[in-house]
């Protein structure tokens, strides 16, 4: 990696992995698990957010018009899976954890938490919806005045989220977490998987903000899919959408790579 240019570990700090506890070589158990599995997943939004922040003005300035689409769908694409994934913890993940511990409200906070950045993230995605379509010039500064509104507050949020999950050791009689957070996502992957366009249009986003050796390869396992399965998603279905794959800041394999306006 080039020293001089930006990368996608900053302006937006990644959560390290030792917040959830997790070490190399180690695998973790119960809400440990939990907790990683959901950093991993954070990490992957910062990952991407980092991307967008670090590139847009560069894109305004010396991009050409195809790129500035393809960069605006890629900024696009992300805020579509960030909403996915709060939708999902809001409407299954939350409740869920709720009835386990039968303590009612007890993952509210974090509810609170994503109202908080609600309105930055739909000015957010309205701006870029409307450059993606051509209705609008893409403008890097304003693109970065919309994210600078709410970023920290989103940041604090993902990391807030993984002291609540490490909290859930207190009711380790009640449910295995690591097990249940496992099944609970394969329930909601798997179906969504067989859609074309979650494979092509979201499930990608998964692998490219994933970087497999941070912290040492703590990680390395994630996407959890065979390697086989792996190998035809990044043929048949990641190479869909390569044109806006292109800006983030990890390969198909999920190693590190140069952004290309950086
Ligand atoms: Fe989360």
């Amino acid at each position: 990696m080039s020293e001089s240019k930006a990368w996608v570990d900053a302006p937006f700090k990644l959560i390290p992995s030792s917040k959830a506890g997790a070490e190399v070589g180690k695998e973790s158990k119960g809400a440990k698990q939990l907790a990683s599995e959901m950093c991993i997943v954070h990490n992957v939004f910062l990952r991407g957010l980092n991307a967008v922040y670090n590139q847009a003005r560069n894109v305004a300035a010396r991009g050409t018009a195809k790129d500035k689409t393809d960069f605006a769908n890629f900024a696009y694409g992300w805020a579509g899976m960030l909403e996915e994934h709060h939708h999902t913890e809001e409407a299954v993940i939350f409740p869920e954890i709720n009835e386990l511990t039968g303590v009612p409200g007890l993952m509210d906070s974090n509810v609170d938490e994503h109202k908080a950045f609600h309105d930055g993230l739909s000015a957010y995605t309205e701006y870029l919806d409307k450059v993606r379509s051509g209705n609008e010039e893409f403008d890097g500064d304003k693109l970065i005045s919309i994210i600078d509104s709410f970023a920290v507050v989103l940041r604090d949020h993902l990391a807030n989220e993984i002291d609540t999950l490490l909290g859930l050791e207190k009711y380790e009689d009640k449910c295995d977490w690591g097990a249940w957070f496992k099944a609970a996502i394969d329930k909601i992957v798997g179906p969504a998987m067989k859609k074309s366009e979650y494979r092509s249009d979201i499930f990608p986003m998964a692998v490219i903000f994933h970087d497999k050796t941070f912290d040492g390869g703590v990680w390395q396992e994630f996407p959890p899919i065979p390697w086989l399965f792996a190998v035809m998603l990044r043929w048949l279905f990641m190479n869909t959408r390569k044109d806006w794959w292109r800006f983030s800041g990890c390969d198909f394999t999920s190693h590190p790579k140069e952004l290309p306006f950086g």
